[in-house]
């Protein structure tokens, strides 16, 4: 993966005004606020005991999820593993090089790190990250491929080869940004490009969280209030709660979530929509889905909730019709019976973990397990009415 190589850079910071005097775009008394309307996407078909989360990564049919006492893999809505021997587990990310499988980073309540290997088990890669004796406490992945730490001294940037430490204020969180990176610490917020090694400071006391989309857009919160980069460089308030509700920010793909008081909130393009009556915990924190959804971790559950519409976004009625087949019975005979060897980085080497890549491999599905039953292997199980549904999947009409 990474060989540590250090080298010690000062970043060169500007500092920038907040505008506050400016009105609030956006404010629920002022009725600028629209409706949004939200529901529950399932994840844990039978609702596994998870924890008290901490963090969540995804990436496909697999979602990671990282809890105070072990992280819990699901793939297709079914847990195929919980590994409680690592603990108190802070933050987690997705690394996802272009043209390279994607792994799932977690850093521990050591400050370790750890890859997840075989959807099972969690190795500490601290080392090959450059980091012995540096305990880290968040871990962000930036869409070039490489990974970006917070450790006491500033911030770490594995890159390939090589590690780089940046001298910097102590991050406690960290988000993407076009060809740099978002910081936060607990009078502001800091911009970063890398290949110039210039930064900006964004003084905001009481800044609660950051985040950023792939377009760009840059939000930043307080417990009362959700502010916008302009494109004049100014932060400037965009929408203002009513009381301290402010609680948990997640950039989803384009879409930006806030959590406000029990209800959930989006910016998207800088507009702002609320909705009314969803019952959040009034606690919980929020963290990103790839799908553009959002997880909530509160009140000792996980909930994921979706803006978009809830009906399939399929025209073709038999692509649905086989699509709903696969979620409803055919993810569980995977995750029981063909999970342990064909993930995306499996031991096979074949992908079977979504409902395309059983579609692809339909002929292949019927011929090995169907027809010659040597799918799955010797002295692992399938059940004959798990068979029996393959078997329906793999006949079933184009
Ligand atoms: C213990 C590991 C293991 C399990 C469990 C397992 N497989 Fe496999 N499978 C393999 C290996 C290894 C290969 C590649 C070597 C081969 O083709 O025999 C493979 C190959 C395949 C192929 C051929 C793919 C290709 O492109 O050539 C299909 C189809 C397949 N498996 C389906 C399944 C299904 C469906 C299940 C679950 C019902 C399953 N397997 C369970 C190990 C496993």
């Amino acid at each position: 993966m990474n060989r540590a190589h250090d080298g010690c850079i000062a970043l060169v910071l500007a500092s920038a005004l907040v505008a506050c005097g400016a009105p609030a775009a956006y404010s629920k008394k002022g009725g600028a606020v629209s409706e949004l309307t939200v529901h529950k996407v399932s994840f844990n078909a039978d609702g596994a005991p998870l924890g008290h989360v901490r963090a969540v990564a995804e990436t496909g049919e697999v979602v990671c999820v990282f809890a105070d006492d072990g992280a819990t893999v699901l793939v297709s809505q079914t847990p195929v593993s919980t590994d409680r021997s690592v603990t108190g587990w802070k933050s987690a990310a997705v690394l996802a090089p272009p043209g390279a499988q994607s792994q799932v980073l977690g850093v521990d309540g050591q400050g370790h790190v750890h890859v997840l290997r075989g959807q099972r088990s969690f190795d500490d890669v601290s080392d090959l990250f450059g980091l012995r004796g540096k305990p880290v406490s968040v871990v962000t992945a930036l869409p070039s491929g490489a990974v970006l730490f917070a450790a006491r001294e500033g911030v770490i940037l594995a890159d390939g080869g090589r590690v780089t430490s940046f001298m910097s204020p102590r991050f406690t969180e960290l988000a993407p940004h076009g060809s740099g990176f978002l910081g936060r610490e607990d009078g502001g917020v800091y911009l970063f490009d890398l290949p110039s090694r210039g930064g900006r400071k964004y003084s905001l006391p009481g800044v609660t969280h950051v985040a950023s989309t792939p377009r760009g857009d840059v939000v930043v919160t307080t417990n009362n209030a959700v502010y916008a980069l302009g494109s004049d460089g100014a932060l400037a308030l965009l929408y203002a709660a009513d009381g301290d509700t402010l609680h948990g920010l997640a950039a989803s793909g384009d879409t930006i979530w806030f959590a406000d008081g029990e209800e959930l909130g989006v910016v998207e393009q800088g507009r702002v929509r609320e909705t009314a009556g969803v019952h959040i915990p009034k606690d919980a924190e929020l963290s990103s889905s790839p799908r553009g959804d959002v997880w909530v971790m509160g009140g000792g559950a996980l909930t994921r909730y979706s803006s978009a519409a809830a009906t399939s976004p399929s025209t073709n009625g038999t692509v649905t019709k086989a699509g709903d087949l696969w979620r409803d019975s055919l993810s569980a005979v995977f995750a029981r019976s063909c999970s342990s060897c064909h993930l995306p980085s499996g031991s096979s080497g074949v992908n079977l973990s979504s409902f395309d890549r059983w579609q692809a491999q339909k002929a292949d599905i019927h011929e090995r397990v169907v027809v010659k039953k040597e799918m799955p292997p010797q002295g692992h199980t399938l059940s004959d009415a798990d068979r029996a549904a393959i078997k329906a999947f793999t006949e079933a009409p184009e």
